[in-house]
């Protein structure tokens, strides 16, 4: 994935609205909170002692992707928020001297750079979700760390192949509203089961009509008959330091969960929030389906792999 360079990623934007006096900067966004705690009942039985987050997507596991397009995005400070497996994650993310040491002695130069980049990658803390009460229960568990700024959150699990990095994108439409920010994406109205979906109007007068919308209302997991929009909440947002007042104000929601889309909600009343319909192709790493068609997805772009993961697959006469 390779990051362009932009100072806003949507067509047609004009460039940053300058605030007025009255107004404050938009603060630089610092952090990104990666929820990892959810129980991945999808991925059972691979999930039992492990997170979905460190399932390997060819040959990197789903959180690494996510932390680059973070870093690709210019955050470098990620706070994982871990449950079970946390040694895995925190291991991954380490210096493994031993492994280290081992591919010196034996020069594998180029296995030894791969290891040491995701080590040297990153600041990493963790803080830990003792009980999977909910993504939103989750975020708030990572209020300490994050403190009063303006910070990212990324769902691991949804993998984002984009020019301009998902992450990057919404960062472009915060630094123009100075406002909390989501990922949303079309999807057919038939699995808007799934998602927290938005009511929202789009904004024409940054001329980026098409992608950016003014959120009137959110609602998690909607009956199809019940949804305002086919426009669902995909697992990148930014936010801001209030989103911690509403998490620690609402009840728990759908599933009986403290749901992130209902602390939205909660701050949409004090705020006006918005939503970035992305350019990119979105996989849903965390459902199995999703996740072959990622596996066999990125296989084939892959240069070492991709030539003979291609024969291979014409051979299968499907
Ligand atoms: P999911 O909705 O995918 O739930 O969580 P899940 O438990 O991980 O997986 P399934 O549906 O049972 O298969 C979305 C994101 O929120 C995190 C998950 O780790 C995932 O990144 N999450 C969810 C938490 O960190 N804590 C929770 O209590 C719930």
């Amino acid at each position: 994935m390779q990051k362009k360079q932009i100072a806003l990623a949507l067509p047609g934007c004009q460039p940053r609205r300058q605030p007025t006096t009255l107004e404050k900067m938009p603060e630089k966004v610092r952090k990104a909170v990666f929820p990892a705690a959810g129980l991945g009942t999808r991925f059972l039985p691979a999930t039992k002692a492990q997170p979905k987050e460190m399932l390997p997507l060819v040959d990197k596991p789903i959180i690494q992707y996510g932390v680059e397009e973070a870093i690709q995005s210019g955050i470098q400070n990620i706070i994982i928020v871990t449950g079970r497996g946390k040694s895995a994650i925190e291991d991954h993310f380490d210096h493994s001297f031993e492994l280290e040491a081992l591919l010196e002695s034996r020069g594998k130069k180029d296995l030894l750079a791969i290891v040491r980049s995701v080590s040297d990658m990153i600041n990493v803390s963790y803080t830990r979700q003792k009980e999977a009460l909910g993504l939103g229960h989750a975020v708030l568990r990572a209020s300490t760390l994050v403190g009063q700024e303006p910070f990212a959150v990324v769902l691991a699990d949804d993998v984002i192949d984009a020019e301009t990095p998902c992450l990057q994108q919404l960062l472009d439409v915060y630094q123009f509203f100075n406002a909390p920010v989501l990922a949303v994406m079309e999807v057919p109205r038939e699995n808007i089961s799934a998602y927290g979906v938005v009511d929202a109007e789009p904004i024409s007068h940054n001329g980026a009509k098409d992608r950016v919308y003014r959120i009137r209302d959110l609602v998690e997991k909607p009956k199809p008959a019940d949804a305002p929009s086919n426009l669902a909440i995909i697992g990148r947002y930014v936010l801001t330091p209030d989103i911690f007042t509403s998490l620690g104000a609402i009840e728990p929601g759908q599933g009986s969960e403290i749901q992130l889309t209902d602390g939205l909600k909660h701050l949409l009343r004090s705020r006006p929030i918005y939503a970035c319909r992305f350019e990119g192709r979105r996989y849903d790493a965390g459902d199995k389906l999703g996740f072959l068609k990622a596996t066999v997805e990125f296989a084939l772009r892959r240069h070492d792999l991709g030539g003979p993961f291609r024969e291979y697959l014409k051979g299968l006469q499907l």
